[in-house]
């Protein structure tokens, strides 16, 4: 069996950087904010996760100090929306390099629903959404101790949408919310397939 080695500070060697097409596939972190003015932001970040249960703690990192993390650092605040495979292209035009002022909820043709705990509105067409209060701003550091200009930002969930139509029995069914993820190269994305069920070891 060969395998193709290579050490990222030497270059990849490849036509195109294998990085985000190996760690795939990456829910989307659709994430809005709003700055001291009020004005709106929304934009998609894939470099996102879920870090903790209870309480919940998501993250996002940005790379270079953009609209989203400015907002966040100055109000304290964020949501999460869920991006779906219905709201790919509204998700997309969200990610436009536009101006700070630009409210980009109007720019992709979406509604903004009030937040409950947080002053942030959610995308009202999504099928869930997290309300989240900024933790912190981690800014990324190499090995070398050089900063970086990637910014992750943590917050812990203080508020949970579900739009009721998702919730079967009880339960949110991932599978009809369609949810999409970012994998392969710059214009790839991936869907749910099939789920599949493995319990865990009990000894
Ligand atoms: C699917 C998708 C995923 C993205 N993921 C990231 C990411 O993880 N980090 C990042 O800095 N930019 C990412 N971008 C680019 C940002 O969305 C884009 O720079 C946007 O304009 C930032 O908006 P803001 O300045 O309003 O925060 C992504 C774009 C798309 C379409």
């Amino acid at each position: 069996m060969s395998h193709y080695f290579y050490d990222p500070a030497a270059g990849h060697g490849l036509p195109h950087d294998p990085f985000k097409a190996i760690v795939a596939p990456r829910l989307i972190g659709w994430i809005s904010s709003r700055d001291t003015d009020g004005t709106l932001n929304l934009a998609p970040y894939s470099f996102f996760g879920a870090f903790a249960t209870f309480p919940p703690i998501i993250g996002f990192s940005s790379e270079g100090r953009k609209d989203s993390v400015n907002n966040i650092e100055a109000t304290g605040e964020f949501v999460w929306n869920l991006a779906t495979r219905p709201l790919a292209e509204q998700m997309n035009r969200s990610s436009a390099p536009v101006a700070p002022h630009v409210d980009e909820f109007e720019l992709a043709g979406l509604t903004p629903a009030p937040g409950r705990n947080v002053a942030v509105p959610h995308v009202a067409e999504s099928p869930a959404a997290l309300e989240c209060k900024l933790l912190q701003v981690v800014r990324l550091h190499t090995l070398d101790g050089k900063p970086m200009d990637n910014y992750l930002s943590l917050g812990q969930v203080v508020g949970v949408h579900i739009n009721e139509a998702y919730l079967k029995d009880g339960l949110f069914d991932t599978q009809a919310a369609q949810p999409i993820m970012r994998a392969g190269y710059r214009a790839d994305y991936a869907q749910i397939g099939e789920m599949f069920q493995m319990f865990r070891p009990t000894a």
